[in-house]
């Protein structure tokens, strides 16, 4: 007798933006096996229309999913039924669909960070210790083949116990610039970069340390973007979109040049009004571009954690020190940055090994990842980094294999539930409030049950 086939779980997509893609193609494509979209709840029409075009091209004998406003969000679970959700929306809007799809025991997939205020995250692990559904944190960094083996080395205790991190994340003034662009520079939207971004960062912290922390200093400033700035920039501060700036101004971009980015973002545009090129040195900018923080863990050890949104180049530098040797990975994701490049995200791009030749042989600083391990008493090693091809260096797409597939066993402890979500954001959340207090902000006292 043969088994019989599964039936596909069937997925609302909750904010149908630029990420949402990448679960899109897997839900209409490669995944469409074990999972398949059914519902789209987004306000912007054009955007939703987007992506009903794209399903339909991946996947013709698929019904089009249906299409819903954010104040139909019932409606749509009543007429739909889905068994999941996938929220895809601005982070701050996270935790009102988490909860809501937690109250009819849906299960929820969630970009990061899980969610921006304090007073959300406890609502978040208040709804999932009450519900039946689950949720699911799709922190792909984990998976990306360098993380990986940080995590594997430290588990396996090469290093000894890890006394301190220092971690410093450089974004280049086209990624970095592209924070300052969108919803992510109102911090009201995004929580700021420490919680938008470093969230990321955090997340890998507390995975390689298998800690959660007690204590966060901050200091944080915009040094660089801003209307503040506009000047020191020779831009007009008044200039809402970047389309208004000078040709040949390197923070101009052109969303017209781009067949996606011009459907999903220029033509949108008259549905909703929200421009996606808004003037980095213009008004109404309210998140940090420079952030220094000193984290203290239950075990006892520190983090050093700082990053730059306008670095002439893009990538990162870790050093664990344990009590028997230390790691040290350096990335360098994008080497130099020309003012005429239209490029935003190089971390989206093949991780290891894709440097091209004219790069290579000139660059002093070339494009690629370096894992070194020194045990004590021992000449220091460099660890070979599998390669990783396609988004975030193959994370993504062991990620959706992991979110829609069939589970492969996890040794790492990759998959991450909504306690990593809230323990790296809550990093974040207290950040915010020691730079708006100057003083060491104790994370029990936030209420966020770690
Ligand atoms: N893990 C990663 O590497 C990664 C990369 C990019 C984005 N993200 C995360 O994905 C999420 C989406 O980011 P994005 O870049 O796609 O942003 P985006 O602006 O491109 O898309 C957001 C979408 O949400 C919609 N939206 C706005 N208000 C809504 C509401 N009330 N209800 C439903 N939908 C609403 C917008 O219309 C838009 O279509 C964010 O949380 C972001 O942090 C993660």
């Amino acid at each position: 007798m043969t088994a019989p086939t599964p039936v596909p779980r069937r997925y609302a997509v909750i904010g149908t933006g630029h990420r949402s893609e990448m679960y899109l193609r897997a839900l209409a494509d490669s995944h469409a096996e074990h999972a398949v979209p059914v519902a789209f709840v987004d306000p912007n029409p054009v955007r939703m229309q987007y992506y009903v075009d794209l399903v339909a091209s991946l996947h013709p004998e698929l019904a089009p999913p249906s299409r819903w406003a954010p104040e139909e969000f019932e409606q749509m679970v009543a007429a739909v039924r889905p068994d999941a959700v996938v929220v895809t929306t601005p982070d701050a809007l996270h935790s009102e669909y988490i909860v809501a799809a937690l109250t009819h025991d849906l299960d929820v997939v969630v970009e990061k960070p899980i969610t921006t205020t304090a007073a959300k995250a406890r609502a978040i692990a208040e709804a999932a210790q009450r519900s039946a559904g689950s949720i699911t944190m799709t922190f792909n960094y984990r998976y990306s083949p360098r993380n990986s083996l940080v995590r594997r080395l430290v588990a396996d205790g090469e290093i000894g116990t890890v006394t301190s991190v220092h971690f410093e994340w450089l974004l280049d003034t086209g990624h970095g610039a592209d924070y300052f662009r969108r919803w992510h520079r109102e911090k009201e939207m995004s929580g700021g970069l420490q919680i938008h971004k470093a969230s990321h960062h955090f997340d890998l912290v507390n995975w390689w340390l298998s800690d959660a922390p007690t204590t966060v200093t901050a200091l944080g400033a915009r040094r660089f973007y801003g209307a503040e700035h506009a000047s020191e920039h020779g831009v007009d501060p008044a200039a809402r979109t970047s389309r208004q700036l000078a040709a040949e101004d390197p923070f101009r971009i052109d969303l017209a040049a781009d067949e996606r980015m011009r459907r999903l973002n220029l033509e949108a545009e008259s549905a909703d009004g929200y421009a996606r090129d808004q003037n980095v040195f213009g008004e109404g900018v309210s998140i940090e571009d420079t952030l220094s923080m000193l984290v203290g863990y239950r075990e006892g050890a520190a983090l050093t954690y700082s990053l730059h949104a306008y670095a002439p180049w893009e990538g990162y530098r870790v050093a664990l020190n344990g009590t028997r040797g230390r790691i040290e990975l350096d990335v360098v994701e994008k080497p130099h940055r020309a003012p005429e490049e239209t490029e935003i995200d190089p971390s989206a791009r093949a991780e290891d090994g894709a440097a091209d030749g004219a790069e290579a042989t000139v660059e002093v600083r070339p494009r690629r990842s370096v894992l070194r391990l020194q045990r004590q008493w021992e000449r220091a090693v460099e660890v070979p980094i599998p390669e990783g091809r396609g988004g975030h260096g193959g994370g993504d797409a062991m990620l959706l294999d992991d979110v829609f597939g069939v589970p492969a066993e996890d040794p790492l402890g990759r998959r991450a539930s909504w306690r990593d979500g809230l323990r790296s954001a809550a990093i974040g959340i207290a950040a915010e409030e020691s730079m708006r207090t100057g003083s060491t902000v104790d994370v029990a006292a936030l209420g966020i049950e770690l």
